[in-house]
């Protein structure tokens, strides 16, 4: 087969840049990108593009209408394709068996049962959503069950590695590309196959073949690697807050060890998006399934870490606040999950504000890529608060970071964006109540500098000379701030 016409159905965070790359480094393809919201597919049409990524919207212009293309009409794509992309999602299961833990596959499904129903010819179908391990076969099951005369299929794990807010630089240099398949002649030409579209930009060398099940589990595992080091380090950061030790020192230490590397050692408020928590809890659901109880347990506790962390930093902020935020402006630099994104699934800060609702704060919230009805909506869903119209007076959702400080006890930072290091905190310290304060979430802000200006600064893995001012005030928390 020579693949001419490829299709991925999930137009979102993968299948849209993912498949713009492919459609940008194969001109020979012609790439389909479908989606059963009607409003993504308007919008992927539109000069204002569903997702934020930078060098995304460049990418698009150029190929748009040349050799890619943005439809809602699902079966003509899947007819004419070669080879079929499924990038739907995969989130954690809400309910039945499994809820709260397991994948759900149900969209991953129902896509498989549209690929056998309207399928007219042999089709490769590339599993690109992240799923637990053997869900290949099912697919396999609904479409041999379906196999008419003249159509067949070969399915291939191809996993997507890609990071919000680089995923252009990730699919244009990938680490690896990883693809799995069946152990036969015709899963061997199917990888090849897909290999081919590849190595029009990546050479083959960091192209890695397995069986469909190693390519399956290594998405998992390797996400479960990377969240277990953010977990870590945030663990260490606990300790030495408590000792006098810097965690910035720490890790910087220990990364220079070149077993462990210096990369993913950045202790902050935890981690968030689409992916870490969801695998992991598929993960230890996986084990619990397998009767591996010890291995569940034990990523069972990077994700306790990780919860930890975010509450550990949300009742700081109340304790330094002389144990009250009742009523008290804060202001909150950045609500997505990591910079250059405007995705807020999982973000830390969504947990943070909550809690900071919770007891009675006015948030003045800035971001400056999440729209300001997506905050809303995070911060009113059933899953954070049972009081929608109470936590909608507390919000205001500001478009200047100079308007968000103005009476304010602090300023409370959730996403390292550049940008919050280039303010006039001294312009800001002027509009704000006193003390003033700064929770730095991320370790991105020059502290000594704030400390210079009069600011109190809290941040996270770093023990502070005791603050005489917050001791005094009956603080039952020994805080600490930095002198000079
Ligand atoms: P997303 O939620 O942004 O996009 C999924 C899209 O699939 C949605 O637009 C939805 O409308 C569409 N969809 C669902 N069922 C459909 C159907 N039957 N027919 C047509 N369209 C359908 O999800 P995202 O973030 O792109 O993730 C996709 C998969 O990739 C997930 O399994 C995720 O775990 C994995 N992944 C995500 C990464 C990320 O950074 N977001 C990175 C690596 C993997």
């Amino acid at each position: 087969m020579v693949i001419k016409n490829v299709c991925c159905i999930g137009a979102g965070y993968v299948g849209g840049p993912t498949c713009s790359v492919i459609a940008w480094k194969c001109p020979d393809l012609r790439v389909t990108v479908v989606d059963k919201s009607e409003m993504r597919i308007n919008q992927w049409n539109s000069d204002k593009l569903p997702i934020y990524e930078p060098g995304l919207d460049e990418v698009v212009m150029e190929c748009r209408g040349r050799n890619l293309f943005f439809s809602l009409d699902i079966d003509t794509a899947i007819r004419d394709a070669d080879l079929i992309f499924i990038s739907v999602n995969t989130p954690t299961k809400t309910y039945g068996v499994g809820k709260g833990r397991a994948a759900d596959l149900k969209f991953v499904e129902s896509c498989s049962r549209k690929i056998a129903q309207v399928a007219t010819g042999p089709k490769i179908v590339v599993e690109k959503s992240t799923v637990p391990v053997r869900a290949a076969e099912s697919i396999i099951n609904i479409l041999t069950a379906n196999t008419r005369p003249g159509i067949s299929f070969q399915v291939l794990s191809n996993p997507e590695f890609l990071s919000e807010g680089t995923a252009i630089e990730d699919l244009l240099n990938p680490d690896r590309v990883l693809i799995g398949g069946e152990e036969s002649e015709g899963g061997a030409k199917a990888i090849e196959e897909l290999s081919w579209i590849y190595q029009h930009w990546i050479p083959a060398k960091k192209i890695l073949t397995t069986n469909t099940w190693s390519s399956e589990l290594s998405k998992l595992a390797s996400n479960a690697f990377l969240a277990q080091r953010v977990s870590s380090i945030n663990a260490i950061s606990a300790v030495c807050e408590a000792t006098g030790a810097d965690v910035s020192q720490v890790a910087e230490a220990v990364g220079h060890d070149s077993r462990v590397g210096p990369k993913f050692l950045q202790a902050s408020v935890g981690f968030g998006g689409s992916c870490f928590q969801k695998d992991l809890l598929n993960l230890v659901y996986i084990a619990e399934c397998l009767n591996l109880p010890e291995v569940a347990n034990y990523w069972q506790q990077v994700i306790n870490m990780n919860e930890y962390q975010r509450s550990r930093f949300a009742k700081r902020i109340v304790e330094c606040l002389f144990n009250s935020v009742t009523d008290k402006p804060l202001a909150v630099f950045g609500f997505a999950f990591k910079k250059n994104t405007g995705d807020t699934r999982e973000s830390p800060a969504m947990y943070v504000c909550s809690h900071l609702l919770e007891e009675g704060a006015h948030l003045n919230i800035y971001d400056p890529k999440v729209a300001p009805d997506q905050i809303l909506q995070d911060l009113t869903s059933a899953a954070m608060t049972s009081e929608p119209e109470r936590v909608k007076r507390l919000i205001t959702i500001c478009d200047d970071p100079y308007e968000a400080v103005k009476e304010a006890h602090a300023i409370v930072i959730l996403t390292e964006w550049d940008e919050f290091k280039s303010y006039d905190y001294n312009k800001m310290l002027l509009q704000m109540k006193r003390p003033a304060f700064v929770f730095d979430g991320r370790r991105i802000l020059n502290h000594s500098a704030l400390i210079d200006l009069g600011y109190h600064v809290e941040t996270i893995g770093k023990r502070f000379t005791r603050n005489a001012l917050v001791r005094n005030a009956g603080s039952s928390y020994p805080a600490f701030s930095w002198t000079v």
